[in-house]
């Protein structure tokens, strides 16, 4: 069962131009904590705004029974936890949904985030550092001072490359193009991702063109968090599909997606999952982004 309950504000620090990241004492929480996973956070005391707000694990801080956030204030619920002073109590519900999960035969992976996407991937690169896995991170962000966490990542020890829009840091232009020319070079066997969908959408699409496999993190809008809402749902390619691929039959029928252009097109089964309780990291073999 995750837990719901209060938790007291050790630091709240601006770090970036819209970037905060805060720590909380919540060590019930702390214990069953994976990388990849998430909390649900009230961002007030009172009734508005209603519904929690999904924000990704951070850090996780086993021996002291803390967790990090790291957010960019984007609307009404970001701006006000921006606002909370240390010694704040804030109600927090988690840990929850499916984590990363790295696969034995990973050996040399590429670590990729888009904008705030960076968030849940320290804990992800501290467990691949931990497993001795080699590993390089590829961060995407419009600018050199919108890229957050390149000194802690380099801290561990492990090798950051940035993609700004404007060039003012890194590769000039889009991190996905950037990780279509170092796929050539460095020949990673997996990746982990996380970012806005169509970031992650033009991903897919170079890391299928080099047969490239991974996991991705999804960011959709949330209700409930707990699998019971529906509002979190994404499109997924049919577990049937995915069983006829392993030579395992049909079991389930849920509706028709259509690959391919013209008169070549290919009618696939989809199935909808919920990015809460069933994500929000999703093989990237699964995932399906509409045009
Ligand atoms: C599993 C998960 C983990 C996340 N982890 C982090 C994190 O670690 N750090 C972080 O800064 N953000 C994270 N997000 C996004 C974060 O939840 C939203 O930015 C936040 O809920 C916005 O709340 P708000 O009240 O400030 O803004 P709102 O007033 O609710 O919205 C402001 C703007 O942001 C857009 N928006 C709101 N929520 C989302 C969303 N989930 N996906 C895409 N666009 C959205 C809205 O459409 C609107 O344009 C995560 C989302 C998910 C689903
Ligand atoms: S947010 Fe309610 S089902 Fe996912």
């Amino acid at each position: 069962m995750p837990y719901s309950g209060i938790a007291e504000v050790v630091v709240n620090k601006k770090v970036g131009p819209e970037h905060f990241l805060m720590r909380v004492l919540v060590p019930e929480l702390t214990k069953e904590a994976k990388p990849g996973q998430f909390v649900h956070v009230r961002c007030h005391g009172e009734m508005d705004p209603l519904l929690r707000r999904p924000l990704s694990l951070h850090g996780i801080d086993y021996e002291h029974g803390t967790i990090s956030l790291l957010y960019q204030v984007v609307g009404r619920g970001t701006r006000l936890l921006a606002e909370m002073p240390t010694g704040a109590e804030v109600d927090i519900m988690g840990p929850l949904g499916r984590g990363f999960t790295i696969p034995e035969k990973a050996q040399n992976v590429f670590v990729i985030g888009g904008g705030i996407g960076v968030a849940p991937l320290f804990p992800l690169v501290q467990a691949l550092k931990h497993y001795k896995i080699e590993q390089t991170i590829l961060l995407g962000a419009r600018s050199a001072d919108w890229v957050i966490g390149t000194g802690q990542l380099a801290s561990l020890g492990v090798k950051v490359e940035a993609a700004t829009d404007d060039g003012s840091l890194g590769y000039k232009g889009f991190v996905t193009d950037l990780v279509g020319k170092r796929i050539k070079v460095i020949k990673p066997d997996y990746f982990f991702a996380c970012g806005p969908n169509p970031m992650l959408k033009a991903l897919l699409e170079v890391t299928r063109k080099s047969g490239l496999d991974g996991q991705v993190s999804l960011e959709e809008r949330m209700g409930c968090g707990v699998g019971a809402c529906l509002a979190c749902v994404c499109k997924t390619v049919a577990s049937s599909e995915l069983l006829v691929a392993s030579g395992n039959g049909k079991t389930v029928d849920s509706g028709e997606w259509r690959v391919g252009s013209g008169t070549e097109k290919t009618v696939r089964e989809f199935e909808y999952k919920k990015v809460c309780s069933d994500g929000p990291v999703f093989g990237a073999g699964e995932v399906i982004f509409d045009d």
